[in-house]
């Protein structure tokens, strides 16, 4: 018989309860078991959903559960990685939070491991899944840009390093793998997924290790922030394949203006577009346009991601956003780092 339903079990009870909403919401989508440290959160999380479901403190005893087809990852970083691979081993599906991990080299390690087992394997992307991301990308795929060849991809906060789990602060975590990652994921894709070639980055902890630009302007223990091992801003120049050119930039704090969530700016030959307010540019007889587009709001959170991921699953089609996707971000995430330390460019070619 087919099967007609995925059962799902969720490791880490952050962004892990919004993925497991979005399964849960989904017809052919189930939670059957939770795992995290925290038993009250599983606890809390679990009042949420139809029906009882296993509690789990070891991610190992989980992937091992035949009850459980697929694995959602919501861990910090740098336990990505450590997780997904004991599901990819176990023959589990996994869909994996961003950043795909707190290295090249384990990402890299996943991914192999994940192709070579033959299972689903996709990063849940909220920002390159939403409506507005989609939508342009509907456009490029029609060339309504024509030939892109300039992008500007920024997340600017003012202060709001998070203060919640020393994994975004400690090695492997930081602003640009934090942040970073959503723009410069969803940028990449909209350019049409170019091959990186070069890479020139600048990237620093200024606020956080005094204690400052914590979220909403609130003050840490010095337990925390003592422990501040990461970036707070990073930003650079990524070159790719053929001339295309990209700027990127996420900022944790900064004396300046907060611009809500993340912003995109494509430039192309036919047209160019502004991510928010979502705004398209052109030329009409000769006579620029401006026109500001209201999309319709379709889907809610991760609902796109949990229905792709399904999809993929149960119907075998191809996964549009697999880890591979999520290696590459990495590579260009990791060479901009690692030019900012080095003071020179990074070359990927
Ligand atoms: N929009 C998005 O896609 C989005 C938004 C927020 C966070 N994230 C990502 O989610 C991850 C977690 O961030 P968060 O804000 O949810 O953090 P969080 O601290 O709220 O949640 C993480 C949970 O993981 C649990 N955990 C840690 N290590 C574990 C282990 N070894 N086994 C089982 N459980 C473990 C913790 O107890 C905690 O409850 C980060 O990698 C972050 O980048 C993605």
């Amino acid at each position: 018989m087919t099967q007609q339903v995925v059962r799902v079990g969720i490791v880490g009870m952050g962004i892990g309860r919004a993925n497991g909403r979005a399964i849960q919401a989904d017809p052919r989508g189930e939670v059957v078991a939770l795992c995290d440290l925290i038993p009250e959160r599983m606890e809390e999380f679990a009042k949420e959903l139809p029906r009882p479901v296993k509690f789990y403190t070891d991610y190992k005893a989980m992937c091992q559960d035949p009850d459980v087809d697929a694995v959602m990852v919501g861990t910090p970083n740098q336990w990505h990685v450590p997780v997904a691979l004991e599901a990819v081993k176990n023959g589990k599906h996994v869909l994996v939070t961003k950043p795909l991990a707190d290295s090249e080299e384990a990402a890299r390690e996943l991914v192999e491991a994940a192709e070579a087992a033959g299972v689903v394997n996709m990063m849940s992307l909220g920002m390159r899944f939403s409506d507005q991301v989609m939508y342009l990308e509907a456009l490029r795929q029609q060339g309504f840009f024509g030939e892109l060849y300039y992008a500007h991809a920024r997340a600017l906060r003012r202060s709001r390093i998070p203060d919640w789990n020393l994994g975004f602060i400690q090695k492997g975590g930081g602003a640009f793998r934090d942040m970073g990652v959503h723009v410069l994921d969803a940028c990449w894709s909209l350019l049409g997924k170019p091959k990186p070639v070069a890479v020139l980055g600048v990237a620093g902890a200024k606020f956080g290790p005094r204690g400052l630009g914590y979220w909403d302007f609130r003050q840490p223990k010095p337990e925390y922030y003592t422990q501040f091992a990461a970036d707070d801003y990073g930003g650079g120049f990524i070159l790719f394949e053929g001339g295309l050119g990209m700027q990127v930039e996420s900022f944790w704090a900064g004396h300046h203006e907060h611009i809500e969530m993340t912003q995109i700016e494509l430039f192309g030959t036919e047209a160019g577009a502004k991510l928010r307010p979502l705004t398209l540019y052109r030329t009409v007889n000769g006579a620029p346009q401006d026109i500001v587009v209201n999309v319709p709001k379709k889907a809610e959170g991760f609902s796109e991601v949990a229905k792709h991921f399904i999809a993929c699953i149960l119907d075998g089609i191809p996964c549009e956003a697999p880890l591979r996707h999520g290696l590459i971000v990495q590579q260009m995430m990791e060479a901009l780092l690692r030019s900012a330390e080095t003071g020179k460019e990074v070359r990927l070619d």
